[in-house]
């Protein structure tokens, strides 16, 4: 099969497209004829060295698929052979094929396109298990979403108004905030200019956001975090700027707030029955067309370090997607 890989750490340019040997699914894996991959921020960071898991050399990046189930390793018997499926994984899915575990295999609902279920899981699923569970954010309260135009953040933004929030989109240009604006955001700030707190005040009459959603970190947390609204809940996502910021505890004291921590990976491999049915409600949000993914751009598999630079350089939009197979009708 044709497969991007990794055979030493570095940039994207450093990947190649080569012809490896299929896949075969262990125990407990199934074998899935990939249609689409996601492309994610840690995707950028796995192929460096720079993320948590650091797989053996030389290894496929990708690690958000959607595909059809082709073939059962030892001790599966669900889900059957035909069905289409979607699993976040470490990595893998930048490939015509992947062995996944079944356990980590959710059923894509009919009217579900392959594209929009490889892009729900990573994105789509830590921001819910952020704002819901960690955060507790309830309708009518004000979400300040940082590093809006991403592909976490316009998923922030598009959750936030399905759970009720007034939505506030911040990102670095006049074009990202309008992406965010055309995707529902409610208010948008400029985090670039100098006098963005400014603006935050003004936008949220002086009381600040109730729940902050930091995929960012870098220069922009400690001024969001001394903004952020009485009681509020700071949620802490991810370090998209490199640099993680350390913040004076007495901020937390003075507005009797709480920071949390996200961590999807860990929550999905933890609390899998949770999970399961956390993706279960987003693939209906989907097939029922109240939630339809931010794809602002797909590419064939042979992009892939396109893709890639696209997201390190900071120039993308919402989600970019590798789409491999075209999909077929699934012969459920
Ligand atoms: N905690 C978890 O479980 C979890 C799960 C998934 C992802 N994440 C993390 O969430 C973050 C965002 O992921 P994503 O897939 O949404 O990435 P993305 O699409 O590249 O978005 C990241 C955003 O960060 C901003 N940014 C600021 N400085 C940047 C820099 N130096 N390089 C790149 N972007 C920069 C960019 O917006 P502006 O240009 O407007 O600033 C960009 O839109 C990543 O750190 C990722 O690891 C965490």
């Amino acid at each position: 099969m044709k497969a991007v890989l990794c055979r030493e750490y570095g940039p994207p340019s450093a990947l190649s497209v080569e012809h490896v040997a299929d896949p075969v699914p262990g125990p407990g894996q199934i074998l899935l004829r990939v249609e689409a991959c996601g492309v994610n921020f840690p995707d950028t960071l796995i192929i460096q060295g720079k993320y948590q898991q650091k797989p053996p050399m030389p290894f496929v990046p990708g690690g958000e698929v959607c595909g059809v189930v082709t073939a059962l390793g030892e001790g599966v018997s669900a889900p059957a052979i035909g069905t289409r499926v979607a699993a976040v994984i470490t990595h893998g899915g930048f490939a015509e094929q992947a062995a996944v575990d079944a356990a980590k295999a959710v059923p894509v609902p009919e009217g579900v396109a392959p594209d929009a279920a490889a892009s729900l899981g990573l994105a789509y699923g830590t921001v819910l298990h952020a704002l819901e569970d960690r955060g507790a954010l309830k309708p009518g309260e004000v979400l300040l979403v940082l590093g809006a135009s991403g592909g976490v953040g316009m998923a922030a933004i598009q959750i936030g108004r399905l759970l009720g929030a007034r939505v506030i989109a911040a990102a670095s240009s006049a074009e990202k905030l309008e992406a965010c604006r055309a995707i529902g955001a409610d208010g948008l700030i400029d985090y670039s200019a100098e006098n963005w707190r400014d603006q935050l005040r003004a936008l949220t009459g002086g009381k600040g956001p109730d729940v902050i959603f930091d995929p960012v970190g870098g220069p922009y947390s400690e001024p969001a975090l001394r903004s952020i609204a009485w009681r509020g809940r700071y949620l802490v996502v991810g370090f998209a700027a490199g640099d993680i910021p350390r913040i004076p505890l007495n901020l937390v004291l003075l507005k009797n707030c709480a920071v949390t921590g996200v961590f999807y990976g860990d929550y999905a491999r933890r609390e899998p029955e949770s999970n399961r049915a956390m993706l279960s409600r987003l693939f209906g949000w989907v097939a029922e067309g109240r939630l339809r993914p931010a794809i602002s751009r797909s590419f064939p598999l042979e992009q892939a370090s396109e893709a890639l630079e696209m997201l390190a350089g900071r120039q993308a939009t919402g989600k970019l997607v590798l789409v491999t197979h075209a999909a077929e009708a699934p012969p459920r």
